[in-house]
C-alpha cells in the first residue's frame, strides 16, 4: 500500500497583529536611525528579536492583550534590506490643500497596544533599550481610551471600522505584491485640536462635520450629510467596493502645555487608499470641498511605513544587504522576477505565503 507522503500545504505567513482592535492604552514611537552600518545592523538584530521581547513582556499579563507592530519607512528599507522593496513604499508625500498635510521623518514605527499602560511601557522601554546610541526617538505619543472610545472632540471614533475577515481583506497584501503577501501599510499623523474654537461650534454643526450624531453616535442620513463631511470625504470606492482601512487612533494630551490631540493611525493593503482619502480631505472632492474637522485639527506630523510579516521580522539577520545601484528604481522585470525579499535568510514567511498561491 502507497502511503500519502506528500508535505501539507505550506502556511501562510504570519503577519503582524495589524487589526487586533482598540485597546485601553496605547504608545507610538517614531525614530530615526543613525547612519552608519553599526545602527543599521543593531537595528536588523531588534527586528529578528522582537518576537522574544513581546512574548517576555505579554506573557506578564496575559489578560493584557498586549500587541506590538513594528513598521519601516522608505529609506530605512533600503538601507536594512535592500532589494527588492514592497511595491507602495515610499515617503509620506505631504499634501498642499486648504490646509496642509506635513511630511516627517520616520525610519522606525513602534504601534504597541494593551489594556494598560505598564505594559505597553515596559515594552518600549525594552525596545528602545536595544536601540541605544543608535536611533532617535522623534515622536512619541502615549494614548488612552477616552470614555466611549470618543475623541478629544467628542465624537466616537472606529464605529465604522471593518470587523473580522473584513479587517483582514482591508489590510493585508496579498496577490498584487506576492513577495510581500501577508504584510501591510500604515499611515500615521499626530493632529492637535483646537478645543477653544471647536467647543463654540453648535453641536448641530460639529455633527455636520463629522457627519455622525454626538452623543448616540448614529451615523447621520446621507440625504442630510453635508458633503464636506468627515465620513463623506473618506469614504471611498473602485468599481463599486467601498476600500476600507482599519484605524486605531487614540487621544492623548498634556494638560498643563494646552495640548490636545489624536493620533491618527491607519492599516491599508496599499498606501493609495489612505492617500486618497487625505487628498479628499486635505485638498477637497471637489477641489475645495475640504474636510472641515482640518480648521479645528491640525497635522504635525505624517509618515508612511511598510509593516512587514513577523515571519520576515523573525528571519532578518544582522548582515548588510548586498548593495542594489539603486533600490527604489529596480524592481523586478518580467524576464527577471525579483529574488525573494531577504529579510535575512529566506525571507521564508513571504515564499510560504507565495508558495500558497501555486
Ligand atoms: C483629527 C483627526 C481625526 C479624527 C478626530 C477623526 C475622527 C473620526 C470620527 C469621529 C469618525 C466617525 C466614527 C468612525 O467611523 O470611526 C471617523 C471616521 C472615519 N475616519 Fe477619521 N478622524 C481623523 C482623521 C482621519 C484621517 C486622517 C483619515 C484617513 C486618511 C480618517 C479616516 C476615516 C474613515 C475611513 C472613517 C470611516 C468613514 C465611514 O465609513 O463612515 N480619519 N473619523
Amino acid at each position: 500500500m502507497i502511503s500519502d507522503v506528500s508535505s501539507p500545504p505550506p502556511q501562510p505567513a504570519l503577519s503582524q497583529p495589524v487589526a487586533s482592535g482598540l485597546t485601553n492604552a496605547a504608545i507610538f514611537l517614531v525614530a530615526t536611525i543613525e547612519p552608519g552600518p553599526e545602527a543599521e545592523q543593531t537595528v536588523r538584530e531588534l527586528c529578528a528579536d522582537l518576537s522574544s521581547l513581546i512574548r517576555g513582556v505579554g506573557f506578564r499579563d496575559q489578560q493584557g492583550r498586549m500587541s506590538c507592530v513594528m513598521g519601516l519607512g522608505s529609506d530605512a528599507w533600503d538601507r536594512l534590506f535592500g532589494a527588492p522593496r514592497p511595491k507602495g513604499l515610499h515617503p509620506f508625500r505631504e499634501i498642499h490643500g486648504v490646509h496642509h498635510a506635513v511630511s516627517t521623518p520616520g525610519d522606525i514605527l513602534l504601534h504597541i497596544r494593551a489594556n494598560s499602560m505598564d505594559l505597553c511601557f515596559e515594552l518600549a522601554t525594552h525596545i528602545m533599550a536595544r536601540l541605544d546610541g543608535v536611533a532617535t526617538t522623534v515622536d512619541e505619543v502615549h494614548g488612552f481610551k477616552f470614555f466611549d472610545n470618543r475623541d478629544l472632540l467628542g465624537f466616537v471614533d472606529g464605529t465604522e471600522n471593518p470587523a473580522g475577515q473584513g479587517a483582514l481583506d482591508a489590510t493585508l497584501i496579498g496577490d498584487e505584491d506576492a513577495a510581500f503577501a501577508g504584510g501591510s501599510y500604515v499611515i500615521v499623523q499626530k493632529y492637535l485640536h483646537d478645543l477653544t474654537r471647536w467647543n463654540q461650534v453648535p453641536v448641530e454643526e460639529q455633527e455636520n462635520i463629522i457627519g455622525r450624531h454626538k452623543l448616540s453616535d448614529i451615523e447621520q442620513r446621507d440625504a442630510d450629510k453635508k458633503p464636506y463631511a468627515h465620513n463623506v470625504l473618506t469614504s471611498i470606492e473602485e468599481d463599486g467596493e467601498s476600500l476600507d482601512i482599519v484605524r486605531d487612533n487614540m487621544p492623548f494630551g498634556d494638560i498643563g502645555k494646552g495640548e490636545f490631540g489624536t493620533y491618527f493611525i491607519g492599516y491599508a493593503r496599499s498606501p493609495d487608499r489612505i492617500e486618497k482619502m487625505l487628498q479628499n480631505m486635505f485638498i477637497g472632492n471637489p477641489p475645495g470641498t475640504y474636510d472641515h474637522l482640518l480648521d479645528f485639527s491640525r497635522a504635525v506630523t505624517g509618515c508612511l511605513f511598510f509593516v512587514p510579516t513577523a515571519d520576515f521580522l523573525d528571519d532578518v539577520t544582522p548582515e548588510s544587504p548586498p548593495v542594489a545601484a539603486n533600490p527604489i528604481d529596480s524592481p523586478s522585470t518580467p524576464d527577471q522576477p525579483a529574488p525573494p525579499p531577504r529579510g535575512g535568510s529566506l525571507g521564508i514567511g513571504s515564499l510560504k505565503k507565495e508558495a500558497g498561491h501555486e
